[in-house]
């Protein structure tokens, strides 16, 4: 069943009826400014940290659910009915209902009482304020009398002291208006340089600035006492619940239109400038009245919405491809490189899912989100890898998160989760294949940012290939530390108190717990180290790092294999994890696709896949773990947490899945990848959207495992290293065009049914026209290879970089 459709044309996804089963979402916003917005107009705006600059307010675990947002409400001055154009919160019966969320935009239209209204939300690119763009038209043939009234309520800034604090939070809001325009300025007096406005492009009758004044005593916003009276009361917020609400009156001729634009934004005053007149302790409006009255006019925001447009053509351009599967297209041209953006962009901070006061950015999530993101805007994903490097302890460790307003790793959560560091190599050496900008190894960045402690990039990533070997534990496996890649692997914390913290208890030494993740991990870093080394002119270098990789290998063929597929870890007591001889938890997803990835051992890669498709794969994707965990262990910790086949304990854990896919391709079963592919593709299950029930335009975390009731079901959509890990997958692996050092190189891996594809990438400086045909029916190999109508040798692509289009003829057999 679907509750809406694709229109790849437009690049949007169109909703047809607005109680979809769980809200379904988009984010507006790009750089700095960045909003969610749900299918009925919920969710919520921040500056740059969801939790540290959280412009308007939203209550998260709410009921009724996703109760918040950008509201308008429509007031019929005849007959008294009012409504929200959007459906929520009023929920009124609409006659017809749209949302189509774009890239970066979402436009909610529907008609009510012959009334029709459309929505269009965006930020303008470069902007740190957001524009609502309505138009309300009378369908009717008789002249209308309309009320309109916009709501926002404001968010006190720091989003967890404000969903806590209230002791002293209900004593310190403040508004100011003038003109119009409400002014957020919520402890401007004090230390803060920053506030928030909320303008309007009609002249207003009225406005709110207090929440009680506005609902009325002991009311929700689906009846506010002020649209059912018609009547505002011009409140001036002190304490309590600052909100943002004008009114104003329309009157429509049959047929006629009208448009009003509200501009919703943040600005900040220069510290000795926060006042005017100086010496008063009234907001300073001088600098920002200018852009408001800017983005209060129709052209404007009409040339900034082609912006906005010309924008994401420049992002998207940059690899469109031409398939004989339809899902595979839209995957790769629209959404799934736009979710590469939005984690890139928010990493797992904000989302449905995440409250935007949890986690701030993940070093390992980060990094790999890079994967899939490098492409888009080199020059940015070049500052993140900064950043990230800079949160690096001196012992080459990294704390595991790190607030995006301040740069500054977590303390909370500190570091030792083991895998951190090798990630950092991994997405430094994508970007380097990507851009060959070298000059990256020698940028100068300080460890825990301790101004005094600069080196170069380049001894940052050595120092992450030696974490590992300075840790490695008695079978000569990497020690596992707090968690690897998987979080809920908890071997060194042994809790037995009710609510601590998996993550960050430790109640061993930590010398024991040895990881075959992380020593794939160790290979793949430690060889993408030589190669760098090997292209920087250092030999020996290269040639010590080879070493220590083939070591590993050998290590994992004596201690890391269990016969018929790839061992997961050793616990506390040296007990076998993922093994045949475990009575639960017999065989895990993660070292199967990481040690293939790895080039441990073709036979045993073979093995191990055919393991995965006996036991983990399903007709929903293929399960992190098998069997599930039926009890708590002490010994593994929260993995064992979850209900069998949630979360981390056999869900299909969908950031895993294209690891397989990238083996398969890697071994060459072109059909077995895409199949896998397929399985997860949020596209291609669009049609069972009443059982995976999250959004079918972007990958979720999870999808409920074959031991849950509710296998199939989707959780957790949006910020998952699922959309640069499959995105990887599909566009590089199994489309083959992959990004090298030394150019971009050509290795399709596809079903023998595929007669052929097209693929266009804009790749250090110019663009490929890449034609691949497929006339023997294989999976994998090429047998000659055109550019520009004379043959080459090499599967590398010369580089060119001359701003021209190169066509590229590739056949494969
Ligand atoms: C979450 C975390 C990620 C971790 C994964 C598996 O997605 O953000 O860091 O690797 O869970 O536990
Ligand atoms: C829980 C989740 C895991 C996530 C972690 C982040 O352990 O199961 O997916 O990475 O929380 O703190």
């Amino acid at each position: 069943m679907q509750f809406g459709y694709f229109d790849d044309q437009n690049r949007e996804y169109v909703i047809t009826q607005p109680d979809t089963p769980l809200p379904w979402i988009n984010y507006l916003g790009a750089q700095d400014y960045f909003g969610l917005i749900s299918n009925t107009a919920g969710g919520y705006s921040f500056y740059q940290d969801a939790r540290l600059r959280r412009l308007t307010r939203y209550r998260y675990n709410n009921v009724p659910t996703d109760m918040g947002g950008r509201y308008i409400y429509l007031r019929d001055t005849e007959s008294g009915e009012f409504w929200s154009p959007t459906w929520m919160p009023t929920r009124s019966e609409l006659e017809d209902y749209t949302c189509r969320h774009g890239m970066g935009y979402t436009v909610i239209a529907s008609t009510k009482a012959d009334i029709h209204a459309e929505i269009r939300y965006f930020v303008p690119p470069g902007q740190t304020l957001e524009i609502w763009d309505m138009t309300v038209t009378n369908k009717s043939d008789r002249v209308r009398e309309l009320s309109a009234f916009s709501c926002i309520e404001f968010c006190l800034w720091d989003a967890l002291d404000d969903s806590s604090n209230f002791q002293r939070n209900l004593n310190i809001g403040e508004a100011e208006v003038e003109d119009g325009v409400i002014y957020h300025k919520t402890e401007y007096r004090e230390r803060r340089n920053h506030f928030t406005y909320f303008a309007c492009s009609e002249p207003i009758l009225g406005f709110e600035t207090q929440r009680e004044a506005f609902l009325g005593p002991y009311r929700g916003w689906e009846n506010p006492q002020v649209v059912e009276n018609d009547q505002t009361s011009n409140s001036l917020q002190v304490g309590w619940s600052p909100v943002g609400v004008h009114h104003m009156r329309l009157s429509l001729a049959p047929g006629e239109k009208k448009r009003i634009i509200f501009v919703l934004g943040y600005h900040e005053n220069p510290i000795d400038e926060k006042f005017f007149p100086p010496g008063t302790q009234t907001l300073n409006k001088n600098k920002v009245r200018p852009i408001i009255d800017k983005f209060l006019k129709p052209d404007a925001v009409d040339a900034a919405f082609s912006d906005l447009e010309e924008m994401w053509d420049e992002f998207l351009e940059v690899m469109q491809v031409d398939t004989a599967n339809p899902h595979v297209n839209r995957m790769v041209n629209i959404w799934n490189a736009y979710q590469c953006m939005v984690t890139f962009n928010l990493s797992r901070s904000a989302s449905y899912f995440e409250s935007g006061i949890g986690r701030g950015m993940g070093f390992r999530d980060s990094n790999q989100d890079l994967l899939g993101f490098v492409q888009m805007v080199p020059d940015r994903a070049r500052q993140r890898i900064l950043d990230l490097a800079a949160t690096q302890l001196e012992s080459g460790g990294a704390y595991h998160q790190y607030q995006p307003l301040t740069k500054r790793g977590n303390d909370a959560v500190g570091s030792n989760f083991n895998d951190d560091p090798a990630w950092m190599v991994l997405s430094t050496a994508a970007y380097l294949k990507e851009t060959a900008d070298c000059s990256i190894l020698d940028a100068l960045v300080p460890y825990e940012n301790k101004p005094g402690t600069e080196t170069p990039l380049l001894e940052h990533l050595e120092r992450c290939v030696q974490y590992t070997l300075d840790n490695i534990g008695p079978h000569g496996l990497p020690l596992i530390g707090r968690a690897d890649w998987n979080d809920c692997l908890n071997l060194n914390t042994f809790s037995a108190t009710p609510g601590e913290s998996f993550q960050t208890t430790t109640n061993q030494d930590g010398k024991n717990a040895e990881s075959t993740v992380i020593a794939a991990l160790f290979i793949m870093a430690a060889r993408e180290l030589a190669h760098i080394k090997r292209y920087l002119k250092k030999e020996d270098e290269a040639a010590k790092l080879e070493k220590d990789a083939d070591a590993m290998v050998c290590t994992i063929h004596k201690y890391g294999w269990d016969g018929d597929w790839f061992l997961r870890a050793y616990d506390h007591f040296s007990e076998k994890i993922g093994s045949k001889t475990c009575a639960e938890g017999k065989i895990f997803i993660e070292s199967q696709g990481l040690c293939t990835m790895a080039g441990v051992d073709e036979e045993m890669a073979k093995k191990a896949l055919e393991a995965v498709r006996q036991h983990l794969a399903t007709e929903h994707g293929v399960v992190l773990l098998d069997p599930p965990y039926t009890s708590y262990h002490l010994q593994l910790g929260e993995i064992s947490s979850y209900p069998p086949g949630y979360k981390e304990n056999g869900s299909v854990f969908c950031h895993t899945n294209p690891w397989v896919m990238i083996s398969e391709a890697i071994l060459g079963y072109g059909e077995q990848a895409l199949d896998y592919y397929l399985r997860i593709c949020p596209s291609n299950r669009e049609a069972i959207s009443e059982i995976h029930r999250c959004e079918p335009y972007v990958y979720a975390q999870t999808i409920a495992g074959k031991a849950s009731d509710h296998f199939g079901e989707a959780k957790n959509s949006w910020l998952t290293g699922t959309a640069a890990w499959n995105y990887v997958a599909i566009t590089q692996w199994i489309l083959g065009i992959r990004p090298d050092y030394a150019g971009l190189r050509i290795d399709p891996c596809i079903p023998p049914s595929w007669e052929g594809f097209e693929v266009t990438r804009r790749y250090r400086g110019a663009t490929y026209h890449i034609q691949v045909s497929n006339p023997g029916g294989v999976s994998k190999g090429i047998r000659a290879i055109n550019v520009d109508g004379k043959p080459v040798e090499d599967a590398t692509l010369p580089v060119f970089n001359d701003g021209e289009i190169h066509q590229v003829e590739v056949v494969m057999g």
